[in-house]
């Protein structure tokens, strides 16, 4: 086992009509603040209203900053950066997703700091200070809610590029299950497949001797698969959207993989793909996810034969451990196509004509080569992406 260091400071407010605690939460940390949302689906699902009623009750002053896409951009980050130094703002609280939420980390980042915010992001500075954020969540995903993780896009070049830095984990997050119950289906299908990776990323790890993490990633994953089926049969069965909530901070603050690396090919993988599509970054993972599964399998068949068993039920096959590992991820591919995901490139309408661009663009995180359990080279990745054409 790895040394670790572990810090997960944020307060999880969790239950039916927590939003309505939101102004006693922000008022322990500032009375003027940056409210940061989306393209507007918390005005149609009243919960906009909900808060703000909270935060004047507690008599804070509000300044808004709302249209945040998904896939979070630059130029909006900057000028959220420009309104907080304007208005004197040492707080934000971000009202909606994962995008939400990374811009509102890139915000509080860049206002303390004297250069451009991108700096962090091309890997040119480290943050030293933040503004402090807070979340009410909407969309059970990214994790971001306690993640120590931010991912924005630059529109000039299109590159997707995020930041992991403690600092960033937010104070608090309000977590009510049943602010997911609006979501679209697809929506949160790449929610669930957002999750999965998360945890995928954590499991398929060079550091083997692990059965507690193991045993812990196993059986996260089989509650979320199963309580997904129960939320694409009923999108108001409040106890299974309560347990893909929970699992996807589980999955992502990083609990699941103290005491090991990760490797987290495919999620760089998948960011380029986000980044010139604009595709959601859930949907993205579950087309580049197994075509990695099928390029990779056979540097670690033990590993992969143990996934099909533990989480898919698979029969083990001892005299053919390969064609075992190989039904895993066919299980996985099926499960995303039975909740509605796209599993090939085509599937959401993308052609093969950029993959040399993407292969170019991917970030070699170890120097020249990307990923823990295989280091892919830029080649190994082209052939991934040509996997999931
Ligand atoms: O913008 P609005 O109108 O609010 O609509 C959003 C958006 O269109 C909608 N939505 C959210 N909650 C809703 C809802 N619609 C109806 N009812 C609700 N309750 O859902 C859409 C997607 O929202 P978004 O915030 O983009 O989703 P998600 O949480 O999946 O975040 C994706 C972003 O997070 C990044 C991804 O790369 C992507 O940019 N990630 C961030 C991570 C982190 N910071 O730790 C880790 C992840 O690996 C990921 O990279
Ligand atoms: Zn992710």
């Amino acid at each position: 086992m790895e040394n670790f260091r572990f810090l997960s400071p944020t307060e999880i407010v969790f239950g039916r009509g927590t939003e309505s605690l939101t102004g006693e939460l922000v008022k322990r940390y500032a009375s003027k603040i940056l409210f940061h949302y989306g393209g507007g689906s918390i005005k149609r699902t009243g919960l906009y209203d909900r808060v703000m009623s909270s935060l004047r009750q507690h008599g804070v002053e509000v300044v808004e900053l709302g249209n945040v896409q998904p896939n979070p951009r630059l130029s909006l980050v900057q000028e959220g950066i420009e309104l907080c130094r304007r208005e004197g703002i040492n707080f934000i609280l971000a009202v909606g997703g994962g995008s939400v939420i990374d811009s509102a980390k890139a915000i509080g980042v860049g206002v303390p700091y004297p250069g451009d915010v991108w700096d962090f992001y091309a890997g040119k500075a480290e943050p030293k200070e933040t503004l402090p954020v807070g979340v009410v969540l909407t969309i059970a995903a990214a994790g971001s809610e306690a993640s120590k993780s931010s991912v924005i896009t630059n529109e000039d070049g299109w590159l997707k590029r995020g930041i992991n830095y403690d600092l960033i984990r937010p104070v608090f997050a309000v977590m009510n299950p049943e602010l997911t119950f609006t979501l679209p289906p697809y929506q949160t299908a790449c929610g669930v497949a957002d999750i999965m990776a998360h945890i995928m990323e954590r499991y398929f790890s060079p550091t083997g001797d692990h059965e507690l993490l193991d045993r812990l990633c196993e059986a996260t994953l089989k509650a979320v698969i199963s309580n997904a089926y129960r939320v694409m049969a009923d999108p108001h069965d409040y106890n299974a959207r309560a347990q893909i909530m929970r699992a996807g901070t589980l999955a992502h603050n990083d609990l699941l993989s103290t005491g090991r690396i990760g490797d987290w090919a495919s999620h760089q993988m998948e960011h380029e793909i986000s980044a010139i599509y604009d595709l959601a970054h859930g949907a993205g993972l579950a087309i580049v996810f197994p075509a990695w599964m099928k390029y990779v399998y056979k540097s670690n068949v033990g590993r992969f034969v143990q996934f099909a068993h533990r989480v898919w039920d698979v029969d083990v096959n001892f005299e053919n451990p390969e064609a075992a590992a190989l039904a895993g991820i066919n299980r996985l591919e099926q499960f995303f196509t039975d909740i509605g995901l796209p599993t090939r490139l085509s599937h959401a309408d993308i052609g093969a004509d950029r993959l040399e661009e993407m292969a170019d663009k991917c970030r070699m995180t170890n120097g020249d080569s990307v990923g823990q359990l295989v280091k892919l080279t830029r080649r190994d990745v082209l052939e991934i992406y040509k996997l999931a054409v």
